[in-house]
């Protein structure tokens, strides 16, 4: 662990998404970003550029071996392909290093809990893993998170978080291209249910309940619209309904592509309800029933909040805030300043949803999501490698990856 004053040395492991942090990460005092890995050499020069403001510059790999046994930072922001999170994040802490890795954590059960048990063993050296889940962090979430734990409103008995995102046409094709991505890129498999952590996390936060059951079901898309985007999924639409350890019931969605893009959060309790506003994600809603209302509060006002720290900081950064406050946490967290969330247990939780969801839209049945603090109960999916993301050099993969195949297929 480090002191306030001690500088904290990061490698950045793939410069899309990994981008977007070296600004939050130049905000923070005693940090230094030492290395990063990209193959992609247009990516490598557009974030040097981003970084000339800092002094000392960056060692540049274009390998994963290399970066990772250089001894040059001490954390990780882990931004590479989706399905190989697990695999570098154990990798990382077994050499000690501490790691903040994208959404999601895993691809596959078994990975889900051989992650949990790395984590657990490097925790007791001292060594943190933190998922870099923004969207808890957003100045109209967090506000979500005060205002349940006021109590005012009751236990939560249902909660919505939405998360929807289409693309144009030309960004779809951008990121379905095969000749850009790669032929096996993760996006183009991308299951529906998979990406939920962006609507679930929000709720865990606010909460700390987490989800026990899935059910999910999927809508398809129309086959003049696939080909518009040049998509390989056949699915637009992944709803789960969830039940939560403290008897509340959710619905949230995976990867959705139908309109209007927003995120939208709803926490529906006892006596009354907080929410964000849908089509306007910086609002917050709070309604009470009537007979419920506390003395000297309106039974249902709107407003927008303000950060009360860091505001020019987390504002000049994107997802409300979320993408300063998420790095801010975890390197708060490696100095001993509060518990990183989501932690190794809750992100492998939110895994777990979008997996067994997966499974459940496909079979049509309902999953119970283990307890990956339970040693007995994520024992049980330890060698689950049911996995539909491609193999990178075969293209094999064991579960589908569309509730229904698209004919046009490969050839986009
Ligand atoms: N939290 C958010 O708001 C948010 C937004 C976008 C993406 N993401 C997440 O970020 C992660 C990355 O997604 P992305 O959009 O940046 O696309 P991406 O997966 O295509 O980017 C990964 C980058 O890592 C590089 N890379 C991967 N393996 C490598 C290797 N072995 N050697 C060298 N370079 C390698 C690639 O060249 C690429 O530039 C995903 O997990 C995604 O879920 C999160």
């Amino acid at each position: 662990m480090f002191e306030q004053n001690d500088n904290i040395r990061i490698g950045i492991f793939g410069l899309w998404r990994g981008g977007a942090y070296i600004k939050s990460l130049l905000l923070l005092p005693n940090v230094t970003i030492t290395a990063v890995c990209e193959r992609m050499t247009d990516r490598v020069d557009k974030n040097l550029e981003k970084l000339a403001e800092q002094k000392e510059k960056p060692t540049v790999f274009t390998e994963p071996e290399a970066f990772f046994s250089s001894g040059l930072f001490d954390a990780v922001i882990l931004a590479n392909y989706l399905p190989e999170h697990a695999k570098y994040a154990i990798k990382a802490l077994r050499l000690g290093i501490h790691v903040l890795c994208e959404t999601t954590a895993a691809a596959t059960m078994a990975d889900a809990v051989a992650l949990c048990r790395e984590a657990e063993a490097a925790r007791e050296r001292g060594v943190l893993y933190m998922m870099a889940e923004n969207y808890p962090y957003s100045c109209s979430c967090t506000e979500l998170r005060k205002l349940y734990r006021t109590g005012k409103f009751g236990k939560m008995m249902f909660a919505e978080g939405e998360y929807v995102h289409p693309m144009d046409p030309e960004n779809s094709s951008f990121y379905n291209s095969p000749t850009i991505q790669g032929k096996y890129h993760w996006r183009r498999y991308l299951p529906v249910t998979y990406y939920c952590s962006h609507s679930l996390a929000p709720i865990m936060y606010a909460t700390g309940e987490r989800p026990v059951r899935v059910m999910a079901m999927t809508a398809k898309d129309t086959t003049e619209h696939i080909s518009e985007f040049k998509r390989l999924r056949a699915d637009l639409v992944g709803v789960m309904l969830l039940s939560t350890d403290g008897g509340a019931v959710l619905r949230i969605n995976g990867s959705t592509y139908c309109p209007p893009e927003d995120n939208w959060y709803r926490i529906s309790c006892t006596r009354g309800s907080v929410e964000t506003v849908r089509g306007e994600q910086t609002k917050v809603r709070v309604a009470y029933n009537k007979w419920d209302t506390p003395e000297g509060e309106e039974q249902e006002y709107f407003y927008t909040p303000e950060w009360t720290e860091h505001k020019e900081a987390a504002d000049s950064t994107r997802h409300g805030g979320g993408d300063y406050f998420v790095v801010r946490a975890f390197i708060d967290a490696l100095r001993g300043n509060g518990e990183p969330f989501p932690d190794v247990y809750d992100s492998c939780c939110m895994a777990a949803v979008g997996i067994l969801g997966w499974k459940s839209a496909l079979e049509g049945v309902p999953y119970d999501i283990p307890d990956f603090r339970n040693e007995e109960e994520r024992k049980k999916w330890e060698n689950d490698r049911d996995n539909p993301f491609p193999d990178f050099e075969t293209g094999e993969h064991s579960l589908p990856y569309s509730t229904s195949p698209v004919d046009a297929g490969e050839d986009w």
